[in-house]
Formats: structure tokens, sequence, C-alpha cells
């Protein structure tokens, strides 16, 4: 998603900035844009797409003496694409680059009553700076109080640096919700939204905390709390490669993907739980209202989310759902309703198969509807609406973050239906708003789980293959469980209905059939339970994940309890993640590069 550089100092900012924003290309964008401040004034350059064309832009300009400059690589939420949406957004003597996003911005427009150059909740900071700073005479430091003044209109969640031609060699920069840290070196200051940009400028970096705020110049900073009062700063060694750097820490790309959930989450939810309601503005009402059925459609672990995503429909919204694989969808010359909604997930917006489905929905007339991660792809143009995941670009081939969001975002979708529909009020309504506001939480990889799935993953390195079961939601889960686990263990997995184990499977039984039974407490456990106690009556060696104990079960990953079914599927989610990758390491493969698997496949 979005990245965040700035350097106040002597040093050639272009390239700099240029070389910043490469480090940060790989989290995905869409347009890039710089803004220098010189003795000679202030300048911004902005290109729709690749870096390249923004260092087009540029031709062979370069800053020469002390310089004030930030820039940023967009990755659209609010509006297109273009050039006047790309940052940095200027006014009349200020620029300003935000990551995240300002919830209240629509308000802040209307109060501003001024024209506005941009369609995105960004450009409300620098207008805002700007009207504060001129109501701000007499005061020491003038520049700063109208920067305070114009985080504490913000709602919502931020990284910002701005820059303006009255504080040459000064940079405000605010931090809540978005991470950005900054590193003093040699050169100067420079400010970054991770740290591959710093990695080699810098030896350390400070690492602003949620709330904090302040101004730097090219050897200091004043840092402020949430409540303005002064801290001091304290930075943290910055890693030696870049490469190490984008993984922040962790051993692989999946690894860092699993654990980035929760913001992932927190992300997908900002802005969207207003008054008591889950709102999508992206869709409305009176176009959703009086669609009558819908139809999911994608491929691999995002069918998997189109299925869960079927079972919250019919129960939240109490629209018929049904689910289809893209390639089987396509030739099989499908009946579909017209006035139904066909909605394609996919997590790169370029699969072959969920493309050309939605073109045949297209062409029988029913309004379509895309979830994807990456704005302006194909699948997203030839949707008429879409929702975007907002999880950041995934570089693991098997998808861990694409899957929540897509999940949390369908959950969004049957509740704002259902809310449409009249079916949701009172009680079952508020259960919901809690659960949404929960999960976060419930998606924070908790290192005990993560030890003890590490420990366990010893046993499992063998066997001539796994069950994945559960029931409800959790068949789907099981289904992404099993798909994890073969993806990158090249161990044979399957995914199953627990119901379904006796018409059939259950001939494999034997002590190196392993079974993972999902076991939520909150929905149909007895039933499940009574399904396991068949395998483990066959020998059937048993991994029960669950909130209870079970006697029954060879190994026991406990989870939290939790009342509603959705919190205890994400934290199953994040399990069999681990599960997955923890045996795929012992097991010694590639955990990021699986063999024969393409991140996105356009082919059919
Ligand atoms: C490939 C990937 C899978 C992914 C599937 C659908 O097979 O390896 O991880 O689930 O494509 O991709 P999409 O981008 O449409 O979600």
């Amino acid at each position: 998603m979005c990245g965040i550089v700035g350097y106040i100092g002597h040093e050639p900012a272009v390239s700099r900035l240029l070389g910043g924003l490469r480090e940060l290309e790989y989290r995905g964008y869409d347009s890039a844009g710089i803004a220098l401040l010189q003795a000679d004034g202030l300048r911004c350059f902005k290109a729709v797409g690749k870096l390249s064309n923004l260092a087009a832009k540029l031709g062979d300009f370069e800053s020469c003496g002390p310089v004030t400059a930030i820039g940023h690589t967009r990755w659209a939420t609010h509006g297109k694409p273009t050039e006047a949406n790309a940052h940095p957004h200027g006014l009349t003597h200020s620029q300003v680059v935000h990551n995240g996003i300002i919830e209240n911005h629509v308000a802040l427009r209307a109060a501003l009553q001024t024209p506005f150059l941009s369609q995105t909740d960004s450009e409300v900071i620098v207008h805002l700076f700007e009207r504060h700073l001129a109501l701000r005479t007499g005061v020491e430091d003038p520049a700063l109080a109208a920067f305070r003044a114009t985080l504490d209109d913000l709602e919502g969640a931020y990284a910002i640096l701005l820059i303006s031609e009255t504080e040459p060699g000064r940079i405000f920069f605010a931090r809540k919700g978005s991470p950005l840290q900054l590193g003093f070196a040699e050169g100067g200051c420079h400010f970054a939204s991770s740290d591959a940009p710093l990695v080699g400028l810098c030896t350390e970096a400070l690492y602003l905390e949620d709330g904090q705020w302040g101004v730097a110049n090219a050897e200091a900073l004043i840092l402020f709390d949430a409540l303005g009062r002064e801290v001091e700063p304290s930075s943290r060694l910055l890693p030696a490669t870049s490469l190490a750097a984008r993984k922040e820490g962790f051993r692989y790309f999946m690894e860092k993907e699993i654990y980035e959930q929760p913001r992932v989450l927190a992300d997908i939810l900002t802005g969207r739980l207003r008054n008591g309601a889950v709102v999508l503005d992206e869709l409305g009402l009176q176009w959703l209202l009086p669609i009558s059925s819908v139809t999911l459609c994608a491929c691999g672990t995002s069918y998997h989310a189109a299925l869960a995503g079927s079972y919250l429909l019919e129960r939240l919204a109490r629209v018929p759902a049904r689910v289809e694989i893209a390639s089987e969808f396509r030739y099989r010359e499908p009946v579909l309703d017209p006035t139904g909604l066909f909605v394609v997930i996919s997590q790169s917006g370029e699969t072959a198969d969920t493309l050309e489905a939605i073109k045949l929905a297209k062409t029988q007339g029913l309004a379509t509807l895309a979830l994807c991660n990456v704005d302006n792809s194909s699948i997203v143009r030839e949707a008429a609406r879409t929702l975007l995941l907002r999880a950041g670009i995934e570089k693991g081939v098997a998808s861990t973050k694409a899957f929540s969001a897509q999940v949390l975002t369908l959950w969004l979708l049957a509740l704002y239906w259902g809310q449409a529909r009249g079916l949701l009020a009172g009680e079952r309504h508020a259960i919901e708003l809690a659960a949404l506001n929960a999960v976060r939480d419930v998606m924070r990889v908790q290192r005990g789980t993560h030890e003890r799935i590490q420990r366990l993953s010893k046993r499992y390195l063998h066997g001539h293959g796994f069950f994945f079961i559960g029931r409800d939601l959790f068949y789907p889960l099981a289904l992404e469980g099993a798909l994890k686990l073969k993806e990158i263990s090249y161990l044979h997995a399957e995914g199953y209905p627990a119901g379904e184990m006796k018409h059939g499977p259950i001939a494999l039984a034997d002590a190196e059939l392993f079974t993972i039974a999902l076991m939520a407490r909150s929905s149909l456990y007895e039933k499940v339970k009574s399904n396991v106690e068949e395998l483990s009556a066959r020998e059937a060696t048993i991994i029960a994940i669950s909130t209870e104990q079970f006697d029954l079960a060879d190994d026991l990953i406990q989870i939290r309890p939790y009342a509603h079914p959705m919190l205890e599927f994400f934290e199953m989610l994040v399990v069999v993640q681990l599960l997955a990758m923890e045996i795929a390491v012992r097991l010694g493969n590639d955990v990021d590069m699986p063999r024969n698997l393409a991140k996105s496949v356009t082919v059919e």
C-alpha cells in the first residue's frame, strides 16, 4: 500500500527520495510524487503508474544546496489513481503526504468550504494546516501550533509529513495507526514509512508510537505525545540489509504477512463502522437493495473466501447465495438470475478464469462487484463496483492476509446488506458489531501458540495424508487450511466437511492419517465432536484446534474462547496458517516461493 519518504539536508534529494520510494515499490502503488523546497521555492512532481514515469518527468532535475523534501507512492483508496489524486497534495505554500484514511474527510471538506483539486481524503490536511496557520499570529512557533490544531481536527489513521515554504528546513510529522520512522545521518534527517528506505543511510531509527507527532530539522527533532507533552526520542538499530528490512525481522514474507493481519483487518474497518452500523460507501443502498440473489465466483484461496461468504450472506442478509469455481463456471453454460449480483473475488485482479467469469456474467446483464486487492487491475476495471481489500501487497505465494481480508470484507458486505434489508437490529446487530471490533485482537499471533505449533510440527512431517475437517463456516476454513499445507509442504492434504467423512474418506483412517479437527465451541461443537470420535475409533491421529480439552485428541492446539463463530474462525485461521508454515520450514521448503505455483495465474 502507500509509502512515505522524507529528507532534510544538503545532499541531492531527488535521487534519495526516488531511491527510498523504490525500496517501497514492493508494497504496491499506482502513482507517485515528490515535493521539494529549496532556496528558489517549492516544487511538486507527480506521475501515474510506475516510479519510472516520475523519474522520466523529473529528467535530470536534482536539488542543489539545503533542501526539505517529501515523497509518496499511492495505492488508491479514495479516488482513482490519477495525477491529481497522487500525493503530495499542495495548496498555496505547503505540501503534504499521507498514509491511512481520514475518516471525517467529508465533514471536514464541507466545513472548509473551499475548492479541492483531488478526490482524496488526504487533501483536507493541507487545507486545514494553511487555514490554522493564517489564524495563528503572535504565538510562539505558529506553524507547529497550526500543525497540532490540524491533527486535532483529524479522525482516522495516518502517517503524515508536511512541509511549508514558510518553514524551510523543517518537516512536520505525525503518526496514528500507520507506521512512520525517522533517522539521522551525516547527510541530514530521513523519514520513511518502513525500514527499507532508511537502511544504508542511517544506522538507527526512531519508530514513532501511535499519537506521536512533532517537527524535525536536519539535525534534531522535537517530539510530542498525543496529549501534547514533549517526549524524549529513543532509537533502535536498523536491520543491516534492505531485504531483511522488507521482511521486518520475520524469516519469510509469509510469516510477516500472517503477523500483519491485525493491521490489515483494522485498515479494512477504518471508516466503515459509523453511528453503530456498517457503512460501505462504495456500494450504496440504492444499488444493493433491488438485488435478489448473489453468485460468488473465484479461484484457489479466494474461492474458499467465497464459500465462507456464502454462509455469511445467507445467514445475515438472507440473500440466496451460490458459489462457483471460476474455471468450471466458464464452460458449463450457467443459468444466472438477471436480477442477481455477481461477485468476483481475487487477490491479484488478474486471474484469467475469474476475469472471464465476470465478463460472462456481464453479458447476461448481472450487476457486478469485485473484491480485489489491486486497484486498476483487469478485474476491477471490468466490475461495476469494487470493494478494495486494503491488504497491501502480498509477497508470499501462499495467500494469507488477502484471505482474511476477503473474509472480513464479505462479512461486512453481509452485515451491510442485512442492515439494509432490516434484518439486523437490536441485540443481534450489537453482537455482530462487537465481534467486528474484536477481530483485530483475535488475529494477533499469540507467542505461546506459535511456539507450540513450531514444536508440534516436527511430529507431522510424514504420514499418508492430512484431513482438515470442520462444519458450517469451518468447512471453508478446513479447505483453506488444507490448501495452505499442500501448497508449501507438498504433503497431501484435503479439506472435508466433518459430517461427510463417514461417507467415504473414513475408509482411509489409520494412525498415519492426520486429522486436523476444527472444533469450534460456538458452532455445532457436539456434532463435530461425534464426527471426530468416529475417526478416533478407527485409530486416526487427531490434532484438535479448539477452546475445549478433548480427551481423544493426540494433540490439542488450544485457542481462546469466544461466543462469536467469526472470532473462532479468525483465530483458527492463524493456527492453520502457522501450522502449514512450520511444517514447510521443517521440510526445508521455500515457503515464499513454493514449487510449481504462481502468485498470479493469468493463463487458463
Ligand atoms: C493462484 C495463487 C493462489 C490464489 C489463486 C487465485 O493459484 O497461487 O494463492 O488463491 O491463484 O488468485 P487471485 O489473485 O484471483 O485471488
